[in-house]
């Protein structure tokens, strides 16, 4: 595999950064994930401006020129040959002695991109079957709105949800679901979508606004607000968004059947929509 570290394409085995560096020792880095469908980048510039607002978030100063960063997609997509996959994109505030505070603003930023091959990425067994999720207190930090690398507690979630036998964890803060651990939750009741609304709680999805924006074309009821874990257990159907999943049925919480115990037509409908129109 090919891979791209700081201006340099290079085999993975030959590309190196820092011990020093910020996103190593502080998780002082900021990241994205973009799917690639038949060759093709899925949302690449929803998932540039969101890149941008991270770094403005942390006050990451360094400019990045976007344009470039979508030829380094494109490129490394041609050399790996790539039909369908993610696209894994770093940038951390760089290298410099071991200190709290930032560095000085000259200190070049350390951005890493490497691909993942998925065949078959949007032919998942799982949107047939469905996943099972547990629900897990959210202890992450107070700003989940910016996308960085600092996955400890997801990562602590997911093993947890493994060792209950599911596919992956919601996370619940004060009764209400905030999010899966790398993914954004839903669930239908009567014909209406709910979603948690933006805010810092939880991260801004980019699957999340086009499918919300496609339901809304669509004529369907969409209501952005909190929802509980037991509103979640009565409902008609759940599913999650991401832009490694797109749009995946949720069939049970806590070992508990949702709806049919089967993936509902809502989200079959949404996951067809949204694979359509983005490809
Ligand atoms: N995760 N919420 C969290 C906590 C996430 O980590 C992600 C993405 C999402 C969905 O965002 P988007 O639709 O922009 O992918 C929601 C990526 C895929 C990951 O960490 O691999």
């Amino acid at each position: 595999r090919t891979v791209y570290v700081n201006g340099d394409y290079l085999p993975e085995d030959q590309a190196k950064v820092s011990i020093f560096d910020r996103g190593f020792l502080f998780a002082d880095g900021v990241y994205e994930v973009t799917s690639v469908l038949d060759g093709k980048l899925i949302d690449f510039a929803g998932h540039a401006k969101r890149l941008q607002r991270s770094m403005d978030e942390l006050d990451m100063t360094a400019a990045i020129d976007m344009d470039e960063l979508l030829e380094i997609h494109r490129e490394l997509v041609r050399v790996n040959d790539i039909t369908d996959g993610l696209i894994y994109l770093q940038v951390t505030r760089g290298a410099a002695d071991r200190d709290f505070l930032y560095p000085a603003e000259d200190t070049p930023p350390t951005v890493v991109l490497f691909t993942q091959a998925k065949p078959g990425l949007a032919d998942s067994p799982m949107a047939e079957t469905g996943m099972k999720v547990v629900t897990i207190p959210d202890r992450r930090w107070g700003r989940r709105d910016i996308k960085t690398v600092q996955l400890l507690y997801p990562s602590m979630g997911k093993m947890e949800a493994k060792a209950q036998g599911a596919d992956d964890a919601w996370m619940v803060e004060e009764g209400a679901v905030t999010e899966g651990t790398s993914n954004n939750a839903y669930i239908v009741k009567d014909g209406v979508i709910v979603t948690r609304h933006l805010g810092e709680e939880i991260l801004h999805g980019i699957t999340r606004k086009a499918v919300l924006a496609f339901a809304r074309e669509a004529q369907m009821k969409v209501d952005e607000r909190a929802f509980t874990v037991e509103e979640a257990l009565a409902a008609d159907e759940a599913f999650v968004t991401s832009a490694s999943s797109f749009v995946m049925p949720v069939v049970s919480i806590d070992g508990q059947q949702i709806g049919t115990g089967t993936p509902g037509k809502t989200v079959a409908r949404l996951r067809e929509i949204y694979l359509e129109e983005m490809r």
